[in-house]
């Protein structure tokens, strides 16, 4: 069955279901190294201060921007154990149709992502990231819970 999925993709926001999704799509990866692994990460950074050039050091945006690169640090450390050709990637924008954007260009076969991220709240079953994605991806969706 493995072999249906050759390129996975993991949207990662450093939450607990996250960090649990990427350890799924490591196993995954470990049943065949022909299998490749993107990480992607997006940063919801101010864009307004981005467009306006010189004025533009943002100290949010720099700080966020900072953050995501650390932390996709660790993933790459993390990844680092893996034969597999590896990625990570680390994106500006909305959060849930950058996901959609990156997984229809790289043509991506497989989803795996938490059910839920960083907001703390747990009434409902998806967050609005994953329900998003669930709906509009074009390819199987591994929720992990
Ligand atoms: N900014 C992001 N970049 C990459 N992946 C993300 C991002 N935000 C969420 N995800 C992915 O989506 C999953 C579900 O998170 P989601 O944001 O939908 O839930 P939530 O944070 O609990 O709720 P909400 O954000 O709607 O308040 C996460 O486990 C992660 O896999
Ligand atoms: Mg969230």
């Amino acid at each position: 069955m493995l072999n249906m999925f050759s390129k996975i993709v993991v949207p990662y926001d450093n939450s607990e279901l996250s960090k649990k999704a990427l350890d799924t799509a490591i196993t995954l990866a470990k049943q065949d190294n022909s299998i490749k692994l993107d990480v992607i990460t997006v940063v919801n950074s101010n864009y307004t201060a981005y467009h306006y050039g010189v004025y533009a050091i943002d100290p949010i945006r720099k700080t966020q921007l900072e953050e995501a690169n650390k932390m996709l640090k660790d993933v790459e450390q993390e990844l680092s154990e893996l034969p597999n050709q590896t990625n990570t990637h680390l994106i500006e924008g909305s959060p849930s149709a950058s996901i959609i954007d990156f997984i229809n260009e790289t043509q991506a076969d497989l989803v795996v992502m938490g059910s839920r991220g960083l907001s703390g709240l747990k009434e409902v079953f998806l967050g609005s990231v994953s329900h998003y994605v669930v709906q509009k991806s074009p390819c199987p969706v591994f929720i992990v819970k």
